[in-house]
């Protein structure tokens, strides 16, 4: 095994302008395990802390140290450089099923505080979610301070709590699976919530007197906001669309009546009467999106000004690049698939190192998980080179922009007969999901879709040569990459050329 190298340096700038010096960088203890090349950047793996049940919540804390809870009510801050771990506080009354517990957290990064929030069980059986402020000494939690206490219920709980650029308290709850919850301004559930550090409603709230700062929600797993200012969430979708969606003050994002972009019949009805926010992206199929953190540090530079953002399902670190305006997604890498299982949140230190939390002891691991000493805090930090370590895999790019058309056109076009898991219906509609027919021979599969099928018994396939070249592309690019399949993109040119071969 090899030790990192630890000779980076940290750019410690003066928003002044003026001067930027260089500190150099504490040495971690841990050994480097094994190796992740990105185009230049080789970043090496390794354990901070290990043997830990369902890091929850991993924040960087004004101390230094990394802040985390645990889904059964612990929270503890670990010292990176070291892997030194102190149980700050267990809370009894945190009632852990399934995906209940210990959820969401955030230190204030100026005042004393840490924000916690909770499922609890009350005497006569119903679930709640709790908010709880606590006061931060060098040892301990105290002074609990009930900030908030709202519905809640077997399943979505939300959360996640993050202190906003003002100081603001924000918290995202679930719709605690009654889905009219979302769209009612009267309910607390599928909300983002403001608030000052006392629970009280801040004064300049969207809507006056009320908590809430934006609705519509489903279950939002991530919360961040960008070097600009702006607010991202990540959310679960139901069978489909899971969102990446910028949050705006008083923004209806229309669950339960639109899911992803308003692209089926019915939305687009609901769309037409009432203004929604759609997703900047939206995945089907989906890949339990979990927590997210604006990078921005030039120390990975592959990777700056993007959303990385763990996925549970998909099992899977995101690398989801911005433009410069921080509003929209040029595209998405896929990093680690399996590698270390399912990823449940992450955090950023101010040197550029990025930590990620594993979840396999949750309710709901993926197969050959958890591993001996799941649950893990994994630091990925730039080294001068890979030397004999074990290289992982390497990353997928997706270009998002058409990705997100194909999805959208497969969804009008194509899914009520093949079906959005891709499966289609046996015996009537073949599955498009690890057809060799999609995944093979571009040409053929171009053809088949221009003109449809000829065969004169049983469902027939249509064709789509009405559709413009661009779509055609995008909608073959997507159903070669969707599901199971790993084929490569079509370009609209090779359309055009198909087209014109065959006199369409
Ligand atoms: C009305 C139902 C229907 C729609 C809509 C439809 N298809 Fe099909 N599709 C079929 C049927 C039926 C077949 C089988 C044809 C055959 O065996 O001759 C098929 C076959 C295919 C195949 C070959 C799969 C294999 O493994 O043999 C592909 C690829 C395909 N469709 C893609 C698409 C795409 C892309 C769209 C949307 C742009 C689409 N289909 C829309 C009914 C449909």
């Amino acid at each position: 095994m090899t030790t990192s190298w630890n000779v980076s340096l940290l750019l410690v700038c003066f928003v002044a302008g003026s001067a930027c010096r260089q500190q150099p960088r504490k040495s971690f203890s841990q050994p480097t395990e094994s190796a992740l090349a990105l185009d230049a950047t080789v970043l090496g793996v390794s354990t901070v802390i290990e043997d830990l049940n369902v890091p929850w919540e991993i924040c960087w804390g004004p101390d230094g140290r990394i802040w985390f809870t645990e889904q059964s009510g612990s929270i503890s801050a670990v010292t990176p450089e070291t892997g030194e771990r102190k149980v700050m506080l267990t809370i009894p009354e945190v009632y852990r099923q399934r995906s209940l517990g210990m959820l969401g957290m955030a230190v204030h990064p100026t005042e004393p505080y840490v924000f916690v929030d909770y499922t609890h069980l009350k005497k006569d059986s119903t679930i709640v979610s709790k908010l709880v402020r606590y006061t931060r000494t060098a040892d301990t939690l105290k002074d609990p301070l009930l900030l908030l206490e709202f519905p809640g219920n077997t399943g979505h709980n939300g959360s996640r709590v993050t202190i906003a650029p003002d100081g603001k308290v924000m918290l995202a709850t679930g719709d605690a699976a009654r889905y009219p919850n979302a769209p009612d301004t009267a309910s607390l559930n599928g909300k983002i919530l403001r608030m000052n550090t006392d629970g009280s409603v801040p004064a300049d709230n969207p809507y006056p007197g009320k908590l809430m700062w934006s609705r519509g929600h489903r279950n939002i797993q991530g919360l961040a906001y960008t070097s600009n200012g702006n607010f991202f969430a990540s959310e679960h979708g139901d069978a489909t669309d899971d969102e990446l969606n910028l949050i705006r003050p008083k923004g209806y994002y229309a669950w339960p009546h639109i899911e992803g972009y308003a692209d089926r019949p019915k939305e687009k009805t609901y769309a037409d009467t009432f203004a929604f926010i759609p997703p900047v992206f939206s995945w089907t199929p989906t890949i339990a999106p979990a927590g997210i953190e604006h990078y921005m540090s030039g120390e990975i530079h592959e990777w700056r000004n993007t959303i990385l953002m763990g996925t549970l399902k998909n099992a899977s670190l995101r690398v989801i690049r911005l433009n410069e305006r921080q509003d929209s997604v040029l595209g998405e890498t896929v990093y680690l698939t399996g590698i270390f299982g399912r990823l449940r949140d992450l955090c950023v230190s101010p040197y550029g190192d990025v930590y990620l939390a594993t979840s396999n002891r949750d309710w709901n691991p993926g197969q050959g998980f958890p591993k001996e000493h799941d649950d893990r805090i994994i630091r990925l930090s730039p080294i001068q080179s890979a030397g004999n370590l074990k290289m992982l895999p390497k990353s997928v790019n997706r270009n998002t922009a058409s990705l997100a058309k194909g999805a959208m056109l497969y969804a009008s076009y194509c899914e009520a007969c093949h079906k959005p898991d891709g499966r289609g219906i046996k015996k009537t509609f073949p599955a498009l999901d690890r057809s060799k027919v999609v995944t093979g021979d571009a040409a053929a599969l171009v053809q088949l879709v221009l003109k449809g099928s000829k065969k004169n018994t049983g469902e027939q396939m249509p064709g789509f040569a009405f559709m413009p070249d661009e779509d055609l592309a995008a909608v073959t690019s997507y159903i070669r990459g969707a599901w199971r399949n790993q084929a490569d993109s079509i370009p609209a040119a090779d359309i055009r050329k198909i087209k014109e071969q065959e006199g369409l």
